[in-house]
C-alpha cells in the first residue's frame, strides 16, 4: 500500500466545487509535484491531506507506516506569516509540537531534533534572530527545518520556492533533493515553476480547472495538459533554477509518441 491512496476526491467550498474526481497516490519513495493554475484547488487538497479540511467526496487512505500527523508541513506563506515575531529557533521547534499533546516545555530530545535541523540547513548562526528579520530565502530555510523537525517520512511544501531568487530557489532545491536521497524522505511539492518540477520530481499531479493529469514526469511532458504549461518555446537556458543542477533538458517540441 502506498503513503497515500486518493482516490475520485471532490473537494468543495459551499456551493464552489474546486475539484472533482481527483485521483493520485504517494509512495514511500516519492517526489510528486502539484502543479496547475491560480485557485484550481491545490492548495485545498493539502488542507484535506494534512485533515485541516473534510473531503466533499472520495476516498483518502493512509498506509505504509504513514500516519496523517507524521507529515512535516510548510504552509504558503502570508505577509502576516513573514511578521512572524518569534525567534527562529523557537519557529523550527514548533515543528516538534505535531501530532503529540502540548507540554508547556520541549524535552532535550526535541531540542536536539531543533538543533540538528537547523544545522543541517546552515541556520545555526540565526537560531536567536527574530524571524520577521530574516531574507525569504532564509525565512524559507526555517519552515524548511521546522517541518523537518515534525517528520521523517514526508514534507508536504505548499510553494516554498515563491518569491525567491533563482540562485537561493535553486539551493532549495538541492537541499530538497539531499533529504529526499540521503534520509529518504517524500516530498509532495506545490508549485507553480512546472519546467523545474518536471526536471526534480518522479511525478506530476496537475491540477487544471477543466482537466487533470496525474503520472510520471516523462508522461506529462507528452500529455497535451503537459505540453500546454510547459510550452514549446522553453530553452535550457530559461531555466535558471537548474543551472547548478546539471540536468540534461530533454529537446521541447520534439515529436510526440503518446
Ligand atoms: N476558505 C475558503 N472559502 C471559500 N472558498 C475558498 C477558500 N479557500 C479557497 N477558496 C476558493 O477555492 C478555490 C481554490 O483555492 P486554492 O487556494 O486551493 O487554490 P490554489 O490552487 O492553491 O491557488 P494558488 O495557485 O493561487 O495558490 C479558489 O476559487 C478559492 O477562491
Ligand atoms: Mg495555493
Amino acid at each position: 500500500m502506498a503513503y497515500i491512496t486518493c482516490e475520485n476526491l471532490v473537494l468543495r467550498y459551499e456551493s464552489l466545487t474546486v475539484q472533482k474526481n481527483l485521483s493520485f497516490r504517494v509512495e514511500k519513495d516519492d517526489y510528486l509535484c502539484i502543479v496547475g493554475e491560480n485557485g484550481s484547488g491545490k492548495s485545498t487538497l493539502v488542507k484535506c491531506l494534512l485533515g485541516l479540511k473534510a473531503l466533499d467526496g472520495g476516498k483518502m487512505q493512509f498506509g505504509d507506516g504513514l500516519k496523517r500527523n507524521e507529515i512535516g508541513y510548510l504552509p504558503q506563506q502570508s505577509m502576516i506569516q513573514r511578521a512572524f515575531p518569534a525567534s527562529v529557533e523557537e519557529v523550527v521547534l514548533s515543528g516538534c509540537l505535531n501530532g503529540r499533546a502540548i507540554h508547556p516545555f520541549y524535552t532535550k530530545a526535541e531540542k536536539a531534533r531543533a538543533a540538528e535541523q537547523m544545522e543541517c540547513l546552515n541556520i545555526t548562526s540565526l537560531a536567536k534572530r527574530c524571524y520577521r528579520e530574516l531574507s525569504g530565502g532564509q525565512q524559507q530555510r526555517v519552515l524548511l527545518a521546522r517541518a523537518l523537525c515534525a517528520t521523517k517520512k514526508l514534507l508536504l511544501l505548499d510553494e516554498p520556492l515563491t518569491g525567491l531568487d533563482p540562485l537561493v530557489a535553486s539551493e532549495l532545491y538541492s537541499i530538497l533533493q539531499h533529504i529526499h536521497d540521503a534520509h529518504g524522505i517524500a516530498v509532495i511539492m506545490v508549485t507553480h515553476d512546472v519546467e523545474c518540477a518536471v526536471r526534480h520530481a518522479k511525478n506530476i499531479l496537475h491540477i487544471g480547472r477543466n482537466e487533470s493529469f496525474f503520472g510520471s514526469c516523462a508522461d506529462y511532458e507528452k500529455s497535451a495538459v503537459g505540453r500546454r504549461f510547459l510550452g514549446d518555446s522553453i530553452q535550457p537556458e530559461e531555466c535558471s533554477q537548474c543551472h547548478d543542477h546539471g540536468h540534461a533538458h530533454p529537446q521541447k517540441g520534439a515529436p510526440e509518441n503518446a
